[in-house]
């Protein structure tokens, strides 16, 4: 998750972390925090350093554990930057010009304005995954693109240069949570979002989590009934209670038989509240000593570098540096 705000928000926790937090579990997990990725777009340097300390705090406090996971920053790993270059020299043209990220985020700013950065990210995002030579790599449908060229230039290498990169799946999870906006709930909840009551964030206070949850826009009529089209902002409410709470949508809906959407809001914040504010408190005592929260990271740094250097090795010889 991108270093590109003060504080996630609940769709990155529902969406992605919780299922990373799952991961860690089965699998020996690597995590980063993606500063280089988030200068393709300008970053204040203060800002810039402040949010990768903020989101590190929130991948701990959400539960990403730095003695079983390797969790470091991006930068901190010279060798992300040093695979990058031979992976952006294995690619053509064409193929970085028709990934869909590129074309709708070049098509917004604009062809000749839009950095060269925005062009050959995958190829870095390629190195990021390769380096660490993973089974499997989680991610967001939009991401799946990127992935199917990281496999692409691994194949490549691979046929050009001998065998060296395994071949990493996609695990894109079916049953993530994918979570709307409050204020305008046919809109997936994002760091732009228009509203800021549209959008909790991780570091909210216990009263503005309450508060946005219970000013969260209704649909017409007073059922409580899981649709999207005609009742997006109840259903919205229904899969933020359903993950939070890992029970299934039709249990909840049974509960709120003849209920009104106020009681459900009420309780929702209650849960919600209970679920992130301990998160809020724990990314915040970590904020609290930088010395210990950088150590941390540098020791997720080292350890990254043991597995990512000799790859980064392996391939320099290979290629002839
Ligand atoms: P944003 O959309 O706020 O810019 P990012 O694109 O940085 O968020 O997303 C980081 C991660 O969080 C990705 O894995 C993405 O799939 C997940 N994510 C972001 N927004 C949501 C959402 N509304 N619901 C579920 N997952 C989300
Ligand atoms: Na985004």
């Amino acid at each position: 998750m991108q270093p590109s705000a003060d504080s996630l928000h609940l769709g990155n926790y529902l969406g992605a972390l919780v299922n990373w937090v799952r991961m860690q579990e089965e699998y020996d997990a690597f995590f980063f925090i993606p500063d280089m990725h988030a200068i393709t777009v300008p970053q204040p340097r203060e800002e810039l350093q402040e949010r990768v300390r903020r989101t590190a705090a929130q991948y701990i406090a959400g539960g990403i554990d730095p003695d079983r996971s390797t969790l470091f920053v991006q930068s901190h790993v010279p060798e992300h930057a040093q695979l990058a270059w031979v992976m952006i020299c294995q690619t053509g043209m064409g193929e970085a010009g028709r990934m869909n990220q590129f074309k709708d985020k070049s098509a917004k700013q604009g062809a000749d304005s839009a950095g060269v950065g925005l062009f050959t990210y995958p190829m870095l995002q390629a190195a990021d995954i390769l380096l660490y030579q993973p089974h499997a790599v989680p991610v967001g449908e939009d991401q799946k693109q990127h992935v199917e060229l990281t496999r692409n230039l691994a194949q490549r290498f691979n046929h050009r240069f001998g065998e060296t990169f395994r071949i990493p799946e996609p695990i894109i999870p079916k049953d993530a949570a994918r979570i709307y906006d409050l204020q305008n709930p046919t809109a997936k909840m994002s760091k732009s979002a228009e509203s800021p009551n549209g959008l909790l964030n991780l570091l909210d206070t216990d009263k503005k989590i309450a508060k946005k949850i219970k000013s969260a826009v209704t649909d017409d009529g007073s059922e409580i009934r899981f649709d999207r089209e005609t009742k997006p902002g109840v259903s919205n409410l229904l899969s933020i209670y359903s993950a939070l709470t890992d029970k299934p949508i039709e249990e909840i809906v049974e509960q709120y038989q003849g209920k009104m959407y106020g009681h459900l809001k009420v309780d929702l914040a209650e849960i919600a509240v209970e679920r992130l504010g301990p998160i809020r408190d724990r990314a915040e005592e970590l904020l609290e000593d930088p010395a210990q929260l950088e150590a941390l990271l540098a020791k997720g740094a080292a350890k990254a570098r043991e597995v990512a250097s000799e790859v980064l090795a392996d391939v320099y010889d290979k290629v002839g540096f």
